[in-house]
């Protein structure tokens, strides 16, 4: 055969396998077609988590969206003249804003994400309230909040959907290679609530800490209502949740040994910090009322009555540095205890309570490198600001949780 010849038997056979694929895509298209919607795949942010090359990697925490249906779901607590032009779609587009404003590199949601009473159709609402996280393209974690569950959802179907999501980085149970004590592969299911998981982030691309885990994000679900001994009261972390926290947090120690080891140095090696995220605040919250704070303490912790010894857990652990916490939407203040601070995001959704004027709000968390010789090297600060939905987004209350150079 001659060249010419080979061309065009090739020119036909790709012919021939196109018109296949193409006979066999409208023929199998439209199977795919599941209640008259095309067949989804989840979108994937790209991950590891990790830090930028300049040496940052900024969280937006967002509390209590309280999200209903929708534009026929009312605000509540805004001023009477604000009333009639505001709905979920406010909350949508405080979100789309400060995602915009901001550029977090993730996007962290403390629970309440729904108001499960005010919507007949969990998933619908979940769509809807995080659509902005989704069309961002931006990873982002939920853990939920005591309302969540409300609708026609339980925790772990919501857990589970919202793990499902475009770009969600959220899980329901923590992968068993987050655990040194069981096997490989397989999912921890006797740890109590749904959402409980660690998200690593690695250090800036190109340098030492590269292929490391820099910083370490837990999420933990504090749960919704339990009763006491015939009270009603709210839920708090188990001592299953603590014994998982801490099984991870010891992995850690166990790693940084095997990593001198390997260099024979201590030079290179970045401390991870940690960062937990949950929903409920615990009992010790209440004492700060007392302390030195940053931001507005306007009404009662609403905690759990059960103390299950979550700061002592914390504490023991020494990598966590903040907590963050949503649930007392007219709260929106950093409080250190035990060198842990404790902070709120404040109210963000126009369908949860607040007050009438004082604007809805989030919260930002930015995480900094040390700069080495001549790379970046592991934590040098963490520091925190709030944002308000006005017409500035104007920024208040930053502050600095942590530094290296400040810390022991
Ligand atoms: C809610 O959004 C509407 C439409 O953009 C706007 O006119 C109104 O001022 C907003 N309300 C509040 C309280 O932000
Ligand atoms: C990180 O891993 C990549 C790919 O395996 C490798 O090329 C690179 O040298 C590693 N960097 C460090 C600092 O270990």
């Amino acid at each position: 055969m001659n060249k010419t010849m080979e061309g065009l038997y090739s020119l036909l056979y790709l012919t021939l396998i196109l018109t296949i694929l193409f006979s066999l895509h409208t023929q199998i298209a439209h199977k795919l077609l599941i209640d008259k919607h095309p067949l989804h795949l989840k979108k994937s942010p790209h991950l590891p988590l990790r830090f930028n090359s300049d040496g940052t990697f900024k969280i937006l925490q967002v509390a209590d969206m309280h999200f209903g249906t929708g534009v026929l779901t009312s605000c509540k607590d805004v001023l009477a003249s604000e009333f009639h032009y505001c709905s979920d779609l406010n909350t949508t587009h405080f979100l789309k804003r400060i995602i915009e404003a901001e550029k977090p590199d993730f996007i962290a949601f403390t629970g309440d994400n729904i108001f499960g009473s005010s919507t007949p159709d969990a998933a619908e609402s979940l769509l809807r309230a995080f659509a902005p996280a989704m069309e961002s393209g931006l990873p982002w974690a939920a853990v939920l909040g005591n309302h969540d569950q409300e609708s026609t959802m339980t925790r772990l179907e919501l857990m589970s959907f919202i793990s499902l999501l475009d770009y969600s980085v959220s899980q329901t149970n923590p992968s068993v290679e987050d655990a040194s004590s069981a096997a490989k592969g397989n999912t921890i299911t006797d740890i109590d609530g749904f959402g409980n998981y660690n998200l690593r982030v690695y250090g800036a691309p190109g340098s030492h800490s590269a292929n490391s885990t820099v910083l370490d994000l837990f999420f933990l679900d504090s749960g919704d209502r339990e009763v006491v001994q015939g009270v009603r009261t709210y839920g708090w972390i188990k001592e299953s949740q603590l014994r998982w926290l801490h099984g991870v947090s010891k992995g850690y120690q166990g790693q940084k040994e095997d990593f001198h080891l390997l260099k024979g140095s201590s030079s290179a090696t970045p401390t991870p910090c940690a960062l937990a995220f949950f929903h409920i605040p615990i009992p010790e919250v209440r004492q700060l009322y007392y302390q030195k704070i940053i931001g507005q303490f306007q009404e009662g912790v609403a905690c759990s009555s059960v103390n299950s010894g979550v700061l002592q857990a914390l504490v023991s652990m020494g990598d966590v540095k903040a907590v963050f916490m949503g649930h007392d939407h007219k709260n929106d203040f950093c409080g250190n205890l035990e060198s842990i601070w404790f902070c709120y995001g404040g109210g963000f959704g126009y369908h949860a309570y607040g007050i009438a004027g004082w604007p809805r709000r989030a919260r930002v968390i930015l995480a900094e490198l040390e700069k080495g010789e001549n790379s970046w090297m592991g934590m040098e600060r963490i520091r925190t600001w709030k944002r308000l939905d006005d017409e500035k987004l104007s920024k208040l209350d930053e502050q600095v949780l942590w530094e290296l150079h400040h810390a022991k």
